[in-house]
């Protein structure tokens, strides 16, 4: 017969298979019965039974609160198989140079982005006015090219007088004129750890990392303009040049807080990986143990490696040395990191030391 398996809507057997079903339907009072008290026991049993969690939880961060919970990666390697490759013309990676005491900065900079085969283009921003030739081919020894740029003044009084050339960063925003579409740009006291080609996949026209500090207010939603993602463009560069004279912020902390009133609702904020700063270290330590498995971007921002005293510049022969001398600083907490420069500044010298000792000559390739 065709419909064997067919079910008329009322047969016996469907009848009986219900009956039985109906039957189980008796469990339902006794199931209900167990919910009840078994709520009961949920409301007015022992509370030993239920976690409380930590009661100052709310009054913190979820920073200052760390606990190591995610071990997911930061970067979708998926996503990341379906973009197009880094291109060294138009994806760049840029740093400044404003006085000579940063040159063996910038060339162990560019050793590290070397050694972790970054794809994208160099660009080393400098003001001819300030910058010796000696340094220039210092810090260009190690694949920066070097890109003399105008000198943008602070336009209000009170700058810190670490940041008084910090202006000129905005010129940044005018290299699409060279034909780059994104940019990283990474301040001379960074150091590279691992490849972040990723950025460059980034849609948005602007991100950054948010900074932090060892006090009150510890981690804030400004951003740290040591690291920057950005999509140049000559007529935000306009724009901004326009507004530094004008627009109401913080005028100590110059550019940055410009940048940060300036960007203050379209920021994208980026992984502290692409900025690990040290002060994330002395803040929350624990934060920095996890953070050191993903860091792309070491910034250098409570003890300078290469410089001594306030700003000043060490000679190339003493930089170990200086290394050694900052160990004690801040309690001894860096020493991982100020020897994680020294080796890095060790294998510079080792791969670039016969042009780095030219320049000091005065044999200038640039
Ligand atoms: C960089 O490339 C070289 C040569 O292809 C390779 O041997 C090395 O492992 C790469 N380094 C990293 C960090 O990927």
């Amino acid at each position: 017969m065709k419909y064997d398996d067919y079910l008329p809507v009322w047969d016996e057997k469907k009848a009986q298979r219900l009956r039985n079903g109906s039957r189980r339907c008796s469990w339902v009072p006794i199931a209900v019965a167990i919910s009840v008290l078994l709520n009961v026991i949920f409301v007015f049993g022992p509370k030993k039974a239920i976690p409380s969690g930590n009661p100052q939880a709310p009054s913190l961060t979820a920073l200052d609160n760390y606990q190591h919970l995610n071990s997911q990666p930061i970067v979708n390697a998926a996503f990341m198989s379906t973009t197009t490759p880094v291109n060294s013309n138009e994806n760049m990676i840029v740093t400044s140079l404003y006085t000579d005491a940063f040159a063996p900065g910038v060339a162990t900079l560019g050793h590290t982005l070397n050694k972790v085969n970054s794809s994208a283009g160099r660009l080393l921003l400098y003001l001819p006015e300030k910058i010796s030739s000696r340094a220039l081919c210092i810090a260009t020894s190690t694949g920066f090219i070097p890109y003399p740029i105008k000198r943008i003044p602070p336009p209000y009084e009170g700058v810190h007088p670490h940041f008084l050339d910090q202006y000129s960063k905005l010129t940044l925003w005018s290299l699409d004129s060279l034909g780059v579409q994104s940019l990283v740009y990474l301040d001379a006291d960074t150091l590279v750890q691992r490849n972040f080609d990723e950025l460059f996949s980034v849609p948005f026209n602007f991100g950054a990392v948010p900074d932090v500090y060892i006090d009150e207010p510890g981690f804030t939603l400004g951003f740290n303009a040591g690291m920057l993602f950005l999509r140049p463009s000559s007529s935000v560069f306009e724009r901004m040049v326009a507004q530094i004279g004008t627009a109401n912020y913080r005028a100590e902390d110059a550019e940055q807080s410009f940048l940060n009133h300036f960007y203050g609702s379209e920021a994208v904020r980026l992984p502290y990986a692409y900025n690990a700063n040290l002060a994330i270290k002395r803040r929350k330590p624990e934060l920095w143990v996890d953070l050191k498995k993903e860091a792309r971007v070491v910034h250098y921002t409570l003890v300078k490696p290469f410089l001594q005293g306030d700003y000043e510049e060490v000679e190339v022969t003493q930089l170990e040395k200086n290394v050694v001398g900052q160990y004690g600083a801040w309690g001894g907490l860096f020493k991982e990191e100020l020897d994680d420069w020294a080796e890095a500044w060790r294998e510079t010298l080792q791969l670039h030391g016969t042009m780095i000792a030219e320049c000091r000559r005065g044999h200038y390739r640039v």
